[in-house]
């Protein structure tokens, strides 16, 4: 099985340019709902390219916990479905919002499903509405009790569905429902991410009939059943940019292999605005960090804008860049979590409504600070890798979920950091590379 490595404590010994090159894995965001599409057919799935993360393993263990049978092997995960509980554990909803995914297939496989509602989280509210005003566009009937959804439907039917906004989430649960429901089911404002259309291309391998995933109207005209299939999922183009961020940042030059460099254009544009070189390659992106970084304006929107996952990165870079920034969030309510802790660092983030306004300045210092999510995480490494001197960061669960192997990566192109177990002090008199 995946095992996820439980670290405590990160210590990054700041200051060094990364130089090398680095592999992308498998997309967090792809496989969650292609593991989770698995339920919608009874024979064998096999999925490529699955990364070793805390919320993968969180997803096979909802996989398991609803009666699928899993065996994962070296980044490779084969499911089987025959009879399924259509009933998700509190723990594991609660632990990983993506959980919710599993609840159009348990309803079309079904013809029921309870899940628990899953709450709000560090980054915003973050309801559930759309998954389940298309459910019941479709024909389910909803209602809650104890804290858990029902819904129930005999059998789904096609149906005009409008997104209010284009949610990532809805848009994946309600196309892989469709696709087993009685007639054509139009989505329109869908998500159009490139997660999205992953999942559709390996629903279709599978025997769906998807057409328009990647543009705002998605049409499914629901299949009888769904064989199984092989698939490989998408480069994580979330951590691509982690990367090509971390050498910005740190005036470095690292070459990013296992990319598709169309995911990245609205991150690769504000590197290069940024005073970097970027050089886009067939399935990789290079880049020389500039030695003087111009502050950027960002909003983050839905795909094709600028992805709300990577502001929290760029306020990293904008911190050290000569001049004024602002990060528009539109996404999320509350995802400046990391300002307070880069503050720490001597960044000067003053955050104004959805807005954080970055004043560059000249150095950031080494500090101690917490990862309060995911990406806040990644941001506070990437500061940590370019401060003067030491940074203690701890948190880490929150970086696990999403990143595997990160110090080992960042290490490949000559950081200094390391994971520590134990109390603080025992980093504090560590001299190696770790
Ligand atoms: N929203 C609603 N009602 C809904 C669903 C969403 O109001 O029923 C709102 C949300 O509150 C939010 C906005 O719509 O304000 C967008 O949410 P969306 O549903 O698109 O996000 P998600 O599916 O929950 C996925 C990623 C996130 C990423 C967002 C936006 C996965 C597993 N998660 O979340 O990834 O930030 O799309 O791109 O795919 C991350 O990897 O760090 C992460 C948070």
């Amino acid at each position: 099985m995946l095992r996820s490595v439980n670290m405590k404590h990160l210590v990054i010994w700041g200051g060094r340019p990364l130089e090398g090159k680095v592999q992308c894995d498998g997309a967090k965001n792809a496989a969650l709902p292609i593991l989770a599409g698995a339920l919608l057919t009874g024979d064998i799935t096999t999925v490529s390219g699955v990364p070793n993360l805390a919320d993968v393993q969180t997803m096979l263990a909802l996989l398991s916990a609803i009666g699928a049978d899993v065996e994962e092997y070296n980044g490779q995960v084969r499911i089987k479905t025959n009879k399924l509980v259509p009933s998700a554990p509190y723990d594991l909803v609660r632990k990983m919002r993506a959980s919710f995914l599993v609840m159009g297939p348990l309803l079309v496989r079904c013809g029921k499903a309870s899940m628990p509602l899953p709450g709000g989280c560090a980054i915003g509210q973050r309801p559930v509405d759309l998954h389940l005003k298309g459910f019941e566009a479709m024909g389910a009937t909803i209602s809650m009790d104890n804290g858990y959804i029902h819904a129930r439907a005999p059998r789904l039917h096609g149906a005009e569905i409008y997104l209010d906004v284009p949610s990532v989430g809805a848009t994946e649960n309600l196309m892989g429902a469709a696709s087993l429901a009685y007639g054509d089911t139009i989505i329109e404002n869908a998500a159009q991410e490139p997660e999205v259309v992953d999942l559709a291309n390996f629903l279709n391998s599978a025997g769906a009939q998807i057409k328009g995933a990647g543009t705002s109207r998605i049409r499914i005209t629901g299949v009888r059943e769904l064989a199984g299939t092989n698939y490989t999922i998408i480069p994580d183009r979330i951590e691509a940019a982690t990367y090509l961020v971390a050498a910005a940042i740190t005036a470095g030059k690292v070459l990013v292999e296992n990319v598709i460099p169309l995911h990245l254009k609205p991150v690769l544009a504000k590197l290069h605005e940024s005073g970097n070189t970027v050089i886009e390659g067939y399935k990789s992106v290079e880049i020389q960090g500039g030695q003087r970084l111009t502050p950027v304006n960002i909003k983050t929107l839905p795909y094709p804008g600028f992805p709300t996952d990577v502001q929290a990165l760029f306020a990293s870079l904008c911190s050290l860049s000569q001049g004024t920034s602002v990060i528009s969030e539109t996404i999320f309510e509350n995802r400046f979590g990391y300002a307070e802790e880069l503050r720490r660092m001597g960044a000067s983030i003053r955050i104004e409504g959805p807005n954080a306004i970055i004043e560059g300045v000249p150095t950031l210092t080494g500090a101690r600070v917490q990862a309060g999510d995911l990406r806040a995480g990644a941001a506070l490494c990437i500061a940590a890798l370019a401060a003067q001197g030491i940074s203690y960061i701890t948190g880490l669960e929150h970086i696990e979920r999403g990143y595997a192997r990160l110090p080992d990566k960042f290490r490949s192109l000559g950081a200094r950091i390391s994971l520590f177990d134990d109390d603080m002090d025992h980093a504090s008199g560590f001299t190696g590379r770790g």
